[in-house]
């Protein structure tokens, strides 16, 4: 399907015919074509691809390696707040252990995304429990009382904010599906930080 967008600021300014080359699209001032034909045929070729055409300008196998050490930062993240909000007594547990089984929630969808992603990319979402704590940016820990799984949480959700960022950074706008899917991601992150520190204040 041809998805260019022809800007037409004058309707009488006849239009300019595709530049024509390496079959690539051409953006020549305001004009805007696409080479409907060359792209069919890329389009043809390589159907094994999928969702990567020709164009795509990130380092694939990188991108695959950075989303699969994201997805064991996620999966690490599940296992954290499920064992925390199973844990968490005392006289605050209640709404605290809510929120625990929330994030775990969130995380597990963050990891579901990865692991799409990382298919539609070509490549294989790991989720081998060997290796899966050395995988992941954040740390698993138990935490000794409800102060100290929310400090916890919080330390991780500090990594993975981070790191979601210098992803972000990283991948510029060679990859942008995956960028914005990292960038949705990094914003219930920033809210997770957000949720501890406010308990950690009200303890
Ligand atoms: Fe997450
Ligand atoms: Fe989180």
């Amino acid at each position: 399907m041809q998805t260019a967008k022809h800007a037409k600021p004058h309707a009488k300014t006849p239009r300019q015919p595709a530049v024509k080359g390496n079959g690539h699209s051409k953006h020549t001032g305001e004009d805007f074509e696409i080479d409907v034909r060359a792209l069919r045929e890329r389009a043809r070729e390589h159907l094994d691809e999928g969702a990567v055409t020709e164009d795509y300008r990130a380092d694939r196998d990188a991108v695959v390696h950075m989303l699969n050490n994201a997805l064991a930062t996620e999966l690490v993240c599940v296992l954290r707040y499920k064992r925390h909000h199973f844990m968490a007594t005392g006289i605050h547990a209640e709404p605290v252990a809510a929120e625990f089984a929330e994030h775990a929630a969130q995380e597990q969808d963050h990891a579901d995304r990865l692991a799409a992603r990382i298919v539609q990319l070509g490549g294989e979402p790991d989720f081998s429990p060997d290796g899966l704590s050395a995988r992941s940016h954040a740390e698993y820990v138990t935490g000794k009382n409800l102060r100290d799984m929310i400090r916890e949480n919080l330390v991780a959700e500090r990594i993975a904010i981070e790191s979601y960022r210098e992803m972000i950074h990283y991948l510029g706008d060679r990859d942008t599906t995956t960028r914005r899917m990292l960038e949705d991601i990094l914003a219930v992150e920033e809210e997770h930080a957000d949720d501890m520190r406010d308990l950690l204040d009200r303890e």
